[in-house]
């Protein structure tokens, strides 16, 4: 990093420490409304487009604040960094924001998931990609790993796992996901690992997937260490193939069926009443052995300003139970109150669903416009009435 760029986890840890500092986004309007960079607090920010720096420099420059630092950004912060260079020749203390919001899209930050001592033959973390509110899974036992729901930043899993001295043996798609391009069958491909994704009926994957094993659960070997149990419980209702993954009987890697305040939006396949009426019925029924107590590790966040850089995003069962759609009479009580709350949803998720249907390499341009912004993955209450446009 040069002098005066920051990069995103720097940034991130300022803002989730409170630190006073001002983001000048040089983006145009457009793109600024449509997405800002946020930690725990949204922190305090201006919106100069690049070309009127360029056009009005002298007369912009004097009214900008003094005395609080300035973190420049622009999509690729590179053009940010011209104007951070700028300010400093006019004597204001600026910083760039190095890679700019693409940077910030991409950056993953690992936290563990705390598991009693009995338990800590493996380890489990959760992936937060801060930017979009997605969360994947790194589950490690003994020299062996497997990634849940991993974006497409592959090499990051990657390093990650390496540095913990494992092999990534089974690679894991909770489901087809409509809000970011999965890097489950590249990751799974490049180390030569199985890849696991549901298949319903009408809805083929392109590539190899694995067949679920007979019994239902994945088993992670190697070495010493006990084998860990990987169940597989099937989900349809966000969609039709998803499963959630069971780990050691205790904590639920829900994918979209279950999230920390609400539920995944059952609408994405334009049948929303009948996939709702799914998804009631696998929150009821199929879900219902386990106890309240089973610790919920969802796919994605629904409120993305939650997002922290330390903590797990989590819930229990108990308290997904409580949410007033689950107590609902039916499932068609059910389905219909969900619908209500769903507004449309971003018009590249069709193009993102065949992706992930197909999953052959797409130029990162395309990925980068594809999720741009956080994800709308979610069905709960202001949903509809409040989009996730922060
Ligand atoms: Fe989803």
């Amino acid at each position: 990093m040069s002098d005066d760029g920051i990069d995103v986890t720097e940034l991130l840890a300022a803002i989730d420490a409170g630190e006073r500092l001002l983001l000048l986004d040089v983006r145009n309007e457009r793109d600024f409304a449509a997405w800002r960079i946020g930690g725990r607090r949204e922190p305090d920010a201006l919106n100069v487009p690049y070309f009127r720096f360029l056009e009005e420099a002298d007369a912009i420059v004097p009214r900008l604040p003094r005395g609080v630092p300035l973190v420049t950004v622009c999509a690729h912060g590179g053009s940010s960094a011209l104007v951070s260079a700028l300010l400093r020749e006019h004597g204001i203390v600026a910083r760039n924001l190095v890679g700019g919001m693409a940077a910030y899209g991409a950056h993953l930050s690992p936290v563990r998931v705390p598991t009693p001592v009995a338990e800590r033959r493996f380890e489990i973390w959760q992936v937060q990609r801060v930017a979009r509110g997605c969360l994947s899974y790194v589950v490690v036992s003994g020299g062996a790993a497997v990634v849940v729901d991993p974006s497409r930043h592959v090499e990051r899993y990657e390093a990650f796992v390496a540095a913990r001295n494992a092999r990534i043996e089974l690679v894991i798609d909770t489901h087809v996901h409509a809000d970011h391009v999965s890097g489950g069958a590249t990751l799974a491909a490049r180390n030569r690992a199985a890849y696991f994704v549901g298949v319903a009926d009408g809805w083929p994957i392109g590539g190899a997937v694995a067949a679920l094993p007979a019994g239902g659960s994945f088993w992670l070997r190697r070495d010493d260490a006990p084998p860990l149990e990987l169940r597989m419980i099937a989900t349809p209702g966000h969609t039709p193939e998803g499963h959630a993954v069971l780990v050691a009987g205790r904590w639920l890697l829900s994918g979209d069926t279950l999230l920390v305040d609400g539920v995944g939006r059952p609408d994405l396949g334009a049948h929303a009443l009948e996939w709702g009426r799914d998804l009631y019925r696998t929150i009821t029924q199929r879900l219902a052995w386990l106890p309240d107590e089973t610790v919920v590790l969802p796919a994605h966040t629904a409120a993305p300003p939650d997002v922290g850089a330390h903590d797990v995003i989590a819930t229990s069962l108990g308290e997904v139970r409580g949410l007033p759609e689950l107590t609902l009479p039916s499932a068609d009580t059910f389905a219909r109150a969900i619908a209500a709350l769903v507004g449309p949803a971003p018009e590249a998720y069709a193009q993102i669903v065949v992706r992930n249907r197909d999953p052959e390499p797409i130029p990162p341009e395309l990925a980068d416009e594809w999720e741009l912004g956080p994800n709308q993955c979610a069905a709960r209450p202001g949903a509809a009435a409040a989009p996730e446009t922060r």
